[in-house]
């Protein structure tokens, strides 16, 4: 959706217009905050949450001055690592998520994955969302992977801001240590054991969504997720392809590895977009989806505002779907 909303949490009118300009029931809108779920019809039928970009940017102007803050990277090991954890940890804690902190070991530095359950839905039908939270140590990593975890969080508040009561167990993972090879997610599915890992029917995973020359990729993986995440670009009119950039180079790897369902989205990295692809989406071609990647300027300068929105709106979507 293209509404341009501000910066704040949508007012019940707002997501009522939000609603009708998508084609849906204003009887599917969102309490307002402080008014509980239980009041209206059944939550979880209710319609996906449009997910204010301006409350994902300023997500990510607060991983910049953490970056800044901190040498200019937010890399395992370092002190911008831990402080973007603390940063969103203390959202989820405020919005009443149940936040887990799980500490491992990476080239002799402590790393953590952040790990946030919602309350209800059932514990045996887990649908989980996630994104790697650490940078390189030459950048701050605002595009990777500053994006996802954006993203990823406002989804997650966006779930307690709307009250949302789905069948399934709603799960979201911060991860540490991606950019050192899948340190913190492996660290994750290992410690599930084999029943731990049955429960999970589905992971989404989200690095690098907003491409300052994007394109439109979605994970070819499980079958469910995928279409679930092509319908939403249908539904907006506009084409996706499937990722080819490099199978098995995110946190899904270890989940598709270990036999879950898997799926995600991707706006490009370092490879260049073709001619027919800048026809389609727009940008320029000839050029890398982002030319700063894992690089010093991988700043908020760094975003493509459309994208990041479109894939915010995508995962929330996806997160709505699945978990019904
Ligand atoms: N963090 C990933 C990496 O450095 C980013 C990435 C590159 C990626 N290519 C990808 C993520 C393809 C998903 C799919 O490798
Ligand atoms: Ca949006
Ligand atoms: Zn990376």
């Amino acid at each position: 959706m293209k509404l341009l909303l501000s910066g704040r949490a949508l007012t019940a009118g707002a997501v009522a217009v939000a609603t009708l300009m998508a084609g849906g029931s204003v009887a599917g809108a969102e309490p307002a905050a402080g008014h509980p779920a239980e009041s209206t019809a059944p939550a979880s039928t209710a319609a996906a949450p449009d997910i204010p970009i301006g409350n994902v940017k300023a997500h990510l102007a607060r991983l910049q001055s953490i970056a800044t803050a901190n040498g200019g990277n937010r890399a395992h090991g370092r002190p911008g690592y831990r402080a973007s954890l603390d940063y969103v940890k203390a959202k989820l804690d405020a919005a009443g998520f149940t936040t887990t902190v799980q500490r491992f070991t990476a080239s002799g530095r402590t790393g953590y994955n952040l790990i946030a359950d919602w309350p209800g839905g059932d514990a045996n039908q887990v649908v989980m969302a996630g994104s790697h939270l650490d940078s390189v140590s030459s950048g701050p990593g605002i595009n990777d992977n500053g994006s996802g975890s954006a993203a990823v969080l406002e989804t997650a508040l966006a779930v307690a801001r709307s009250g949302h009561r789905p069948a399934k167990h709603l799960r979201f993972a911060w991860w540490g240590a991606e950019e050192l090879g899948l340190v913190g997610s492996r660290h994750y599915v290992g410690d599930l054991g084999s029943a731990g890992r049955a429960k999970i029917s589905g992971y989404l995973n989200f690095d690098m969504i907003g491409s300052p020359n994007p394109g439109y990729f979605v994970y070819d993986d499980d079958p469910a997720i995928e279409k679930t995440f092509k319908d939403y670009f249908a539904g907006l009119g506009i084409a996706t392809e499937i990722e080819t950039e490099g199978d098995g180079r995110s946190d899904h790897a270890p989940f598709k590895n270990a036999g879950v369902p898997v799926g995600g989205l991707f706006s490009g990295a370092d490879y260049r977009k073709t001619a027919a692809q800048a026809a389609k989406w727009g940008g320029t071609a000839g050029q890398p989806f982002d030319r700063c990647y894992h690089s010093s300027c991988d700043t908020t300068a760094n975003i493509g505002d459309t994208a990041l929105d479109r894939n915010s709106d995508a995962i929330a979507y996806a997160m709505w779907e699945l978990s019904q």
